[in-house]
């Protein structure tokens, strides 16, 4: 049996008819459907451009306890506030409790190694070693950091929320991050993730949610428009060039 910390999310009542959530399809499908299920321990958002996929693991994560703009249950800086009120209308199903939790907002990782950085600001100076690793995550590259803070700080019996954190990594650097995940679910965690990545999404047994106007549709990740548009390219890069370029066609 596969470790869930959250096991399902549904919509307790109807979001207000003037915000922009109410037309938001994915919002729409989880009104017509009982509940989203998590039982397994890796689960992907992936779908097109606009779909919903960060609204809805932000609001996953802000109706879970953790800090809007990301990090763990205790980050408490904010910015600006961006995040949308679906939390509100979400209901988790949780099993146990976790030791160990992170969400890391695609757009706000700059802003949580700032906060870092404050916090932590005579242990990096001396190169002492933290929970983040021994110094600022501003001094590493954008992949780099990521994955200091996931090796340093993840500990495992963990829930972990991540939004694209394929977008700093090197393709080496992407499998990397497939077996450091795989560890830290052999270590009782969960990961609920959303991704372009059809490298990321080909994790062995993880649930893959699809989000389109048609609806969520659980899938084998072969099927995903990522992979197969993916696979077309590079199967040949000449053709989908002349076909996209020469004859100004758009997928
Ligand atoms: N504050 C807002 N006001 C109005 N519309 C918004 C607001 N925030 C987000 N949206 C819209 O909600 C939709 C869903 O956005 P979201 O960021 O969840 O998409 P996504 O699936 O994560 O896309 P991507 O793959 O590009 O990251 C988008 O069409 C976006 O324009
Ligand atoms: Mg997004």
């Amino acid at each position: 049996m596969e470790r869930t910390y959250i096991s399902s999310v549904r919509l307790n009542s109807p979001v207000d008819e003037d915000s922009y959530l109410h037309n938001l399809a994915v919002v729409r499908h989880l009104s017509n459907m009982k509940e989203l299920r998590f039982s397994r321990a890796v689960t992907f958002f992936v779908g097109e451009n606009g779909t919903g996929k960060s609204t809805l693991l932000e609001a996953i994560a802000v109706a879970y306890g953790f800090n809007a703009e990301g990090g763990t249950r205790n980050f408490s800086f904010s910015t600006s506030a961006t995040h949308s009120d679906l939390y509100r209308h979400l209901t988790l199903s949780r099993n146990s409790y976790p030791k160990d939790g992170f969400f890391l907002r695609a757009e706000s990782f700059y802003n949580a190694a700032s906060y870092l950085d404050k916090i932590y600001e005579v242990e990096f100076r001396n190169h002492l070693q933290t929970g983040y690793g021994d110094r600022s995550l501003h001094e590493q590259s954008h992949g780099e950091s990521f994955l200091a803070l996931m090796v340093n700080r993840f500990g495992g019996n963990g829930i972990y929320l991540l939004d694209e954190p394929e977008a700093a990594l090197s393709p080496t650097r992407l499998m990397t991050l497939l077996a450091n995940i795989h560890e830290l679910v052999r270590e009782d965690s969960q990961f609920i993730i959303a991704t372009h990545s059809p490298i990321l999404m080909a994790y062995p047994g993880a649930e893959v949610y699809q989000l389109s106007e048609e609806g969520i549709r659980s899938m084998d990740y072969r099927q995903t428009e990522h992979f197969q548009l993916t696979r077309q390219f590079l199967e040949n890069p000449e053709k989908m060039l002349h076909y996209l370029l020469e004859e100004g066609k758009k997928p």
